[in-house]
């Protein structure tokens, strides 16, 4: 075995770069960062090739000082904190000192900054961690850092890096973050020389909405609460405002962004009872608490936090999210289940149920209990080619009962009642034909494609630069998939096909969850790793919804359908589809034969 020695500088700041920059999108945020907590009011983004031919970016901040410029790109150098108390109570973004050296490690780079007290200008240039002399330069005050050719001497990350495109995405989402949580900072991003946004200073409102749309900023509920020395503010949208995909979430720890499972805990339980569960709530809020409560200092990239006190962080979270949603609850709540609506003998409260548009819905009429309501049946006939009453009355006649009955009724738009010889069967039916696609789907997908449907009129949906990219990089997953989804323009998609059995989902929707379950580690990772996952949520877009009136013969094709589907007897999140409650459970409801 070679001997122990200790690394060079340069290769122990590669392998940083490694961690604290792994995309062009996370340089981005350090050197946004960087420029915050020097005071910018405006700071100016240029990338080429999604970050990664060059990545630009100009403050009008404080500057660095001629006699410090060579420390700033040495490793563990920071003008930030200086001792143990200093770090406990860290108030500024940065504090390690790695981001500039790691940048410089692994790429090719020029710092040109200027105190305001400063006659002119200097400029230091780094090939890969060697920097070259000092020399004047003409700028105004302030910093500007150009990267190029990010990781062109570490090919093995180069090899990581997606298309220019999803980079490029990827770095778009770091600058909305960074413009959300400071709206007084006036802020541009130019990629390929083409400006995608220029934001001037605006009051916190205004620019969630420049951010995020009307749509959302319509919809939403101020919170603003204190308690002991922490507070919540910010946006949060009513539970009618929601989304398939986690992207309106947004959560800031004094001022920077972070991906916490604590929060992420608190706030859905706080959504639990008005927002479906695969349903994702959206908000811009922001935690500010004592600095010497949280910890930053977890990774490197300090998205992650520790509280010193998770659990009155979460309960203050939890209460404040409640308060706010107290005011849409009412009316956003189904009226509460009849007793008649039970499991397993258990009284159960029913979930929220959405449409496609994801509004929720109101109850059904008294009225629309019973038999005879029909409906078009299309999506019945597409999915269950055995529908029809001439095969039910067959087995009828010849005295055959099936194990889970014929249909009687359906019950306030949500069960299928149904008898058998042993008694009343209640058959929750979303759940049910939710299994039944489900298994459909990956019966489909092990015998290597599902099969697709091409859509008459094919849908179009705005879509963001990054979900555009990832419908270009994963063409080949999503056909297997069977979806056929293309680019109709920068922020534009169209939806071509759908797999054939959800051609009566909503296909936008549909393209929306897909991408959603890709978005995060890529189609390969989602099909191989996600993929009873990723099946599950297709199939919850295309179950019969709750409220759908059923006709007779309807409502036995689900119940053949059923007998014919393995493990249809839960659904995807493993609760009953269906409840037998005998004659003899019947009676001693009734006191009979006593
Ligand atoms: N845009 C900037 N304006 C002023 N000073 C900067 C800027 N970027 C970096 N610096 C200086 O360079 C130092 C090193 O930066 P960095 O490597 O990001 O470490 P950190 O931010 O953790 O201190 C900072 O502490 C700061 O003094
Ligand atoms: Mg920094």
């Amino acid at each position: 075995m070679p001997s122990i020695r200790v690394l060079d500088e340069l290769l122990i700041s590669q392998i940083a770069a490694g961690e604290v920059v792994d995309r062009p999108a996370a340089a981005l945020k350090e050197l946004l960062e960087n420029s915050l907590d020097a005071h910018a009011n405006a700071v100016q983004v240029e990338l080429l090739s999604g970050g990664v031919k060059l990545l630009k970016v100009g403050d009008d901040g404080d500057g660095i000082a001629q006699d410090e410029l060579p420390l700033a790109l040495r490793r563990h150098a920071t003008s930030k904190i200086a001792t143990l108390e200093d770090l406990e109570q860290v108030g500024s973004l940065g504090f390690r000192g790695e981001a500039l050296a790691s940048i410089a490690a692994v790429s090719q780079l020029t710092l040109t900054s200027r105190t305001a007290s400063a006659k002119h200008a200097w400029r230091v240039q780094s090939n890969g961690g060697t920097a070259a002399a000092m020399e004047p330069a003409a700028a105004p005050a302030g910093t500007v850092i150009e990267a190029r050719e990010l990781y062109y001497n570490t090919p093995a990350r180069r090899k990581f890096l997606r298309t220019p495109g999803t980079e490029f995405g990827h770095c778009e989402e770091v600058f909305k973050r960074i413009a959300l949580s400071r709206p007084r900072l006036a802020m541009t991003l130019i990629h390929n020389g083409r400006c995608q946004w220029r934001l001037a200073p605006h009051a916190f409102v205004q620019r969630t909405r420049e951010l995020l749309g009307e749509e959302f900023e319509s919809a939403t509920l101020t919170l603003d609460e204190q308690a002991a020395g922490v507070r919540v503010h910010g946006l949060i949208a009513s539970p009618t405002f929601n989304r398939s995909v986690r992207d309106y979430q947004y959560f800031f720890v004094n001022g920077r962004f972070v991906r916490d499972r604590l929060i992420a805990h608190a706030v859905r339980e706080a959504f639990h009872d008005v927002l479906h569960q695969d349903r994702y709530p959206a908000f811009v809020l922001f935690l500010e608490l004592d600095p010497a409560k949280v910890d930053v200092n977890v990774h490197p990239t300090k998205s992650e936090v520790r509280f010193r006190d998770p659990g009155a962080v979460h309960q203050f979270l939890f209460h404040a999210l409640t308060k706010a949603l107290a005011a849409t609850k009412a009316g956003a709540l189904r009226a509460p289940p009849s007793p008649s609506e039970i499991e397993g003998g258990k009284p159960v409260l029913i979930s929220a149920v959405h449409d496609h548009s994801g509004a929720m819905r109101s109850p059904p009429q008294q009225g629309s209990m019973g038999l005879g309501a029909m409906q078009p049946a299309a999506l019945y006939d597409a999915l269950f080619h055995r529908a029809g009453e001439a095969e039910d009355s067959a087995e009828a006649a010849q005295g055959v009962v099936p194990p889970l009955g014929f249909a009687l009724a359906q019950l306030a738009g949500v069960y299928v009642l149904s008898q058998n010889d042993k008694g009343l069967i209640v058959v929750d039916m979303h759940a049910a034909h939710e299994r039944i696609v489900y298994e459909r789907l990956k019966t489909a997908l092990e015998a290597d494609r599902i099969p697709t449907q091409s859509l008459l009129i094919p849908a179009t949906l705005r879509a963001s630069r990054l979900e555009v990219a990832l419908v270009e990089e994963n063409g080949q997953a999503l056909r297997q998939l069977g979806f056929e989804l293309a680019a109709a323009g920068p922020e534009a998609l169209i939806v071509r096909s759908v797999p054939a059995a959800l051609c009566d989902a909503d296909p936008v929707e549909l393209a929306r969850a897909v991408l959603g379950e890709i978005h995060e580690d890529g189609a390969a990772h989602a099909l191989q790793e996600r993929r009873d996952h990723m099946l599950a949520t297709m199939a919850c877009h295309a179950a019969v919804r709750a409220n759908r009136i059923l006709s007779v013969p309807e409502m036995n094709a689900l119940l053949r359908e059923m007998e014919a589907t393995e493990r249809s007897g839960q659904c995807n999140h493993g609760r009953p589809t269906w409840t037998q409650i005998s004659m003899a459970e019947l009676d001693r409801l009734f006191q009979r034969g006593q």
